[in-house]
């Protein structure tokens, strides 16, 4: 009787710490690569914590090496973590990562494209790995070629691309199972300011579908026009969170770039 009485007491405890408005929720994460000496050791990830809402476009920015990759990797599942806890749409990083790959979708920092095979092709292909019908495959292959600036090129071998155009291709790639969750780490490195803006344009268009985008990036345009909420991460810290305008206001400054400034003293766009 008193057992279940605690069970219940349980229940009730852990249904009260889910919240089901959260899509990702990182509670004091931390990642260290341990080399073979001690000097040669990075605290890649340094005790951070967020969370990121359903239907929201979430930023991590920050300079090289702040441990934007290292986070996007550890929630996508290719790396675990050191310490801290992570769920992804309600379910855990360690026990239930088979659930989350279900539902996300990951462009990679460094694509992986097939270099010998056409932007369709390479489409074609990753399509048919996910299990998704042929002419579905086709519709949305040439709906994403159109709308992300990649169609005249898409009889062409990988190959040939532009470092911008392959990054196009893996957006495409990661946007053709239509994922609920979306981790795009640096989505627009590369492109040229037109197909940049139109990258934009449709990520916009997702959240209007209500889906959930986790981004990096070290542009400040970018997490400025984009993003509900940004993190600004400086050597594997938090070091300011919230919308961008509010941070700009509270910060007494112009932009972005001017509240990283004026909080570390040194310019976000040094070393990039
Ligand atoms: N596999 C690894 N082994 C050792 N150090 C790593 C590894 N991956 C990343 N790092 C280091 O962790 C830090 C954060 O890297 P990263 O997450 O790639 O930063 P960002 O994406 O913000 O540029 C850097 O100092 C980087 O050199
Ligand atoms: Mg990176």
């Amino acid at each position: 009787m008193i057992k279940s009485k605690e069970n219940e007491d349980s229940n009730i405890e852990m249904a009260k710490n889910i919240d089901n408005s959260y899509d990702i929720e990182v509670k004091d994460l931390k990642k260290h690569f341990k080399g073979k000496r001690k000097m040669s050791d990075v605290l890649a990830v340094d005790g951070i914590s967020f969370h990121v809402e359903k239907g929201e476009i979430f930023g991590l920015l920050g300079t090289n090496g702040a441990g934007k990759t290292t986070t996007i990797r550890i929630l996508t599942g290719t790396l675990l973590p050191t310490e801290g806890t992570v769920t992804v749409g309600g379910f855990d990083i360690k026990s239930e990562i088979q659930k989350i790959k279900e539902m996300i979708s990951v462009c990679p920092q460094e694509p992986a494209v097939y270099k010998f095979l056409s932007g369709i092709g390479n489409i074609k292909f990753f399509g048919n790995m996910y299990l998704l019908p042929k002419d579905q495959i086709l519709k949305r292959g040439e709906e994403l070629l159109k709308l992300l600036g990649l169609f005249e090129a898409r009889k062409r071998l990988a190959r040939g691309y532009s470092g911008g155009m392959v990054r196009q291709l893996s957006l495409i790639i990661a946007l053709i199972n239509e994922p609920d969750i979306l981790f795009l780490d640096e989505p627009t490195v590369g492109l040229d300011p037109r197909n940049r803006r139109k990258v934009w344009d449709f990520l916009k268009t997702q959240k209007v579908e209500n889906k959930t985008i986790i981004l990096t990036t070290h542009y400040i345009e970018e997490a400025e026009t984009l993003c509900n909420r940004v993190a600004i991460m400086d050597y594997g810290k938090i070091i300011a969170m919230g919308p961008p305008q509010k941070l700009i206001e509270e910060h007494k400054v112009k932009n972005l770039e001017e509240v990283f400034m004026k909080i570390t003293g040194r310019s976000i766009l040094e070393g990039i």
